[in-house]
């Protein structure tokens, strides 16, 4: 039987680690190539591509901060010569700074909106004229909870995330009908990027939520592979909240 993404390559930025890793398994589970992208860890991103070939799947990992264009540029050629054109893009690459604002400042501003934002816009411009062309497209940007609600104590993240979902929903009119482009905002989800999230400022926001638990990379995949398939046919600029029903609540 032939499977879902058979005959399709896919760029998934920060594919090394958490989320990302997540969805490349996913994707390389269901027929497509995937090119793994991770910035500086080389051995996480060799990892992501092991597993997918221990599962029988095909993946390479490809170098690039999300943030400099021409590092992107150079990323998208180096996988579309080898590997073919891209069809489904996932952006997941992502950093956060949790700062007050006493202590937020401009370069970890610019820092997180370089990566968070940058790092979506960049790669989204490098493939869409190939995507328009061939007539077919598929992109979800990560972006957070963050960008949808209040967050006192990490004012840039939250504009980061908000900028993301404002982009994708800009993006999805102009590039419909042949690309598909939406959003999913995971909340508190297991990932080495909510490691270094205070013990008693993750529990609160545990018992702040309907399904009182973190949620698991898996679970983020799962809707990543609906977005991207066609059973989202007639869905495009949505931002899919999956958050264990947190961004419900006051
Ligand atoms: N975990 C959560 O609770 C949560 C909640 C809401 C939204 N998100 C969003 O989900 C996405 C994935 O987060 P995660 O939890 O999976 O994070 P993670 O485990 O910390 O992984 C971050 C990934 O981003 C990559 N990365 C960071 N900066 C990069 C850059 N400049 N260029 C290329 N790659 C870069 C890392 O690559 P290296 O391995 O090379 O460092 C790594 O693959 C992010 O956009 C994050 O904001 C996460």
């Amino acid at each position: 039987m032939e499977k879902e993404f058979e005959g399709k390559t896919a760029l998934v930025t920060g594919g090394s680690r958490g989320i990302g890793r997540a969805v490349c398994l996913d994707l390389a589970q269901s027929g497509a190539k995937v090119a793994v992208n991770f910035t500086l860890n080389a051995s996480a991103a060799e990892k992501t591509v092991e597993m997918i070939r221990n599962q029988g799947g095909e993946a390479f990992a490809v170098r690039a901060d999300v943030s400099r264009p021409v590092e992107v540029q150079s990323m998208v050629s180096q996988v579309e010569e080898t590997h073919g054109p891209v069809n489904l893009l996932v952006t997941s690459a992502g950093i956060v700074r949790r700062e007050s604002h006493e202590t937020l400042t401009y370069e970890i501003w610019k820092e997180i909106m370089e990566v968070n934002m940058d790092g979506t816009f960049l790669p989204v411009m490098a493939l869409k004229d190939g995507m328009l062309e061939r007539g077919f497209g598929r992109i979800v940007c990560i972006a957070s909870i963050a960008g949808l609600r209040p967050r006192p104590n990490n004012i840039a993240y939250s504009a980061s995330k908000a900028g993301v979902i404002g982009f994708v929903r800009s993006c999805s009119e102009a590039l419909a009908p042949k690309i598909r482009i939406n959003c999913l905002a995971p909340g508190l989800i297991e990932t080495e990027m909510i490691s270094t999230l205070d013990p008693e400022k993750r529990k609160a926001m545990i018992q702040a939520t309907p399904i009182p638990r973190t949620g698991t990379p898996k679970e983020m995949s799962n809707v990543v592979h609906f977005l991207l398939s066609e059973k989202a046919s007639f869905v495009t600029g949505q931002t899919y909240v999956a958050d264990g029903g947190r961004v419900t609540l006051p």
